[in-house]
């Protein structure tokens, strides 16, 4: 029987509640479809600080080089935000990422028609929007150097710097590329080359790149009039290509096309090597071990590593087709309640995917 090794990041606040979901699903689908997933769990985030002292233990970083999948629920809580930046739980994030050199960040948002009434924006504004994220994940103004607080002039000042070089606008912008030639051949990328030097080479490494996709129509957006034609006429967009901080900003909006952010999944890509894939959400403190969670985003994110890390096509079709059914069913966590429904918590959410499954 073949085996595939993944390593499970339960993380911070809900982290856990929507790990164990997933993870009962996932033992169900590998049986049905004959193959082992052997777990492994390792600390990551807040949780790893109270255990180790260290948002990302050498171990974790180690344990997850060496999977053939990584599945991260959430990290980051409140209780750390005083401590300096190198000792934060987004730290951890942000080290396992360039850690594992998953450059690419991928996040789909599609509509889900039985939750077209859980958006804010009108029906007809958001029926049909299928686009996809890219996010450049290992540099821009997140790890660009330098960067910190100094005292200067008799003031402190702080200070990022956003910054790509030819060879990271390439590697990402072919992602993009591959991608759109796979889906409608429709790319947008995303900048601010109208202020930003940074921005005018990625826009031109983009365009030099077009030539070798005949069969893909690129077009350009600044990224102020992409966050408002987000809102205008999702529609349009088939892949959006954009770097680190605005892909951050940027996907967040578009989650909310989808009515809740509890919905989207992630799938973070390197060249080689495993994946990590991840919910766009946090770790949603707020409401951390009251069973209220929305277990979907992490489900749907454990159905991505079944596809795309695992190549393992009819599991993971077989976890979304749980999700449809579940919600076509009128079932619903908080975030996604609406009248007629029947509201879950986060394991009954759970039960009823095991039943649909
Ligand atoms: C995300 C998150 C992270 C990011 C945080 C938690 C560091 O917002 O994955 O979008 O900014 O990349
Ligand atoms: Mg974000």
């Amino acid at each position: 029987m073949a085996q595939h090794r993944v390593v499970l990041l339960p993380g911070d606040g809900i982290g856990p509640e929507i790990t164990a979901v997933a993870r009962k699903l996932l033992e169900v689908v590998s049986q049905r479809h004959g193959f082992e997933l052997i777990f492994e769990e390792h600390p990551i985030g807040g949780s790893a600080i109270d255990a180790t002292g260290e948002p990302l233990p050498a171990s974790t970083l180690e344990a997850c080089r060496a999977a053939d999948a990584v599945l991260l629920a959430a990290i980051g809580s409140p209780r750390f935000d005083s401590l300096p930046r190198d000792k934060r739980p987004e730290t951890g994030l942000l080290g396992l990422r360039s850690g594992m050199e998953l450059f690419a960040n991928l996040r789909p948002v599609k509509i889900v028609p039985a939750l077209i009434g859980a958006s804010s924006l009108r029906q007809e504004v958001i029926e049909g929007v299928d686009l996809m994220v890219v996010r450049e994940l290992t540099g821009g103004i997140y790890f660009g150097q330098p960067k910190g607080r100094i005292q200067a002039d008799g003031e402190e000042r702080g200070f990022n710097t956003m910054t790509y070089s030819s060879r990271e606008v390439d590697r990402i912008a072919k992602v993009a590329f591959d991608l759109a030639r796979d889906r409608r051949g429709n790319l947008c990328s995303v900048d601010k080359a109208n202020v930003l030097d940074v921005s005018q080479l990625w826009r031109d490494r983009v365009d030099a790149m077009a030539p070798f996709y005949s069969d893909v129509e690129v077009s350009h957006m600044y990224v102020d009039n992409a966050a408002m034609q987000l809102l205008l006429a999702p529609r349009q967009f088939d892949v959006l290509l954009t770097g680190n901080l605005f892909g951050d900003i940027l996907s967040d909006e578009a989650a909310m096309l989808t009515g809740s952010i509890g919905m989207l999944p992630s799938a973070s890509l390197g060249s080689d090597g495993p994946g990590l894939f991840e919910p766009v959400h946090g770790s949603a403190p707020g409401i951390s071990g009251q069973d209220k969670a929305n277990p979907i985003a992490m489900v749907l994110s454990a159905a991505m590593m079944l596809r795309t890390g695992l190549k393992l096509n009819q599991a993971a079709d077989d976890l979304e087709a749980a999700v449809d059914k579940v919600l076509a069913a009128g079932f619903r966590t908080g975030d996604l309640m609406a009248e007629g429904c029947s509201l879950l918590g986060c394991q009954a959410m759970g039960e009823a995917l095991l039943r649909a499954l």
